[in-house]
């Protein structure tokens, strides 16, 4: 099961395992067209932000092996005080908890695998708020890792090519792209594992691990962007809707 899979990672996981015969369920947002389809793939039109989170798992009555919390947003923006009813903390950490908390209350004994962020530990300039949702996101499921039985994978994208860049409205391309499919791949394998925690760009992890001092030169380039961005764009809309 594959929350947020109208495009992205999310897509490139239906993908993997519906070509390895897996029986798999999905959700999309109403308004995107999905250009894949095969018969042991059913999509369900779901936004978290309208629709109760967890309302439409009630069709589903097979058991659930694998449950993956994907669904999430981000922008690109100034940094401001997020709302008390924040839509993006909504979606991106509201909404995977209520999740995991619905499926245990039904008996499920799958591995449940939460969709953070490597903006969780290392926050980049134009992000302050996507880093909350995310950083609130791991560290509340990083606390369950040690009291549920439920096996939890933690994944931290890092750079993903997919339409999170363009959705967040940031002109600027990444570094360290990588493709959704090979990704989606290496997460299968991270999944059936039941890693806890596992960082998608190896690089990364590797000089993280070193000193993320040793990444200092990327975040102070980020900074320089997003101080250009903002001042050339002083009535850039702020908010997530
Ligand atoms: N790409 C990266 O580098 C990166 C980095 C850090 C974290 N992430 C996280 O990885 C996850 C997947 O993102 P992605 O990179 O694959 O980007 P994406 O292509 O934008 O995918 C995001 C998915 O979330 C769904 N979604 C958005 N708003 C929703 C709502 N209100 N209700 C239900 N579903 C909604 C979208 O549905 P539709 O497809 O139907 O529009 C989409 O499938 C997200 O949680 C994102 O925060 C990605």
């Amino acid at each position: 099961m594959v929350t947020g899979a109208g495009s992205g990672i999310g897509l490139a996981l239906v993908k993997h395992y519906a070509k390895r015969g897996h029986t798999v369920y999905a959700t999309k947002l109403a308004s995107q067209d999905v250009d894949y389809a095969a018969e042991n793939v059913t999509y369900f039109d779901v936004d978290f932000l309208k629709d109760d989170g967890c309302a439409w798992l009630e069709s589903v009555n097979a058991p659930i092996d694998i449950f993956v919390a994907n669904a999430g947003a981000g922008k690109y923006e100034k940094n401001t005080v997020p709302s008390p009813n924040d839509a993006m903390y909504r979606l991106n950490t509201l909404t995977p908890i209520e999740q995991f908390y619905y499926l245990k209350e039904k008996g499920f004994s799958g591995t449940f695998v939460v969709m953070g962020s490597i903006m969780a530990l290392w926050p980049l300039a134009g992000y302050a708020r996507f880093s909350h949702t995310k950083g609130a996101l791991v560290t509340y499921f990083k606390a369950l890792q040690v009291t549920e039985t439920i096996p939890i994978v933690i994944m931290l994208p890092v750079a993903v090519q997919t339409q999170f860049f363009t959705n967040s409205r940031q002109a600027h391309a990444p570094w360290l792209a990588q493709k959704p499919d090979r990704v989606s791949k290496k997460m299968a394998k991270v999944i059936e594992r039941k890693k806890r925690v596992w960082i998608s760009s190896r690089l990364f992890a590797v000089l993280y691990k070193i000193s993320p001092r040793i990444l200092r030169f990327y975040q102070k380039r980020e900074n320089r962007i997003y101080h250009e961005t903002f001042h050339k764009e002083k009535n850039r809309s702020d908010s997530y809707e």
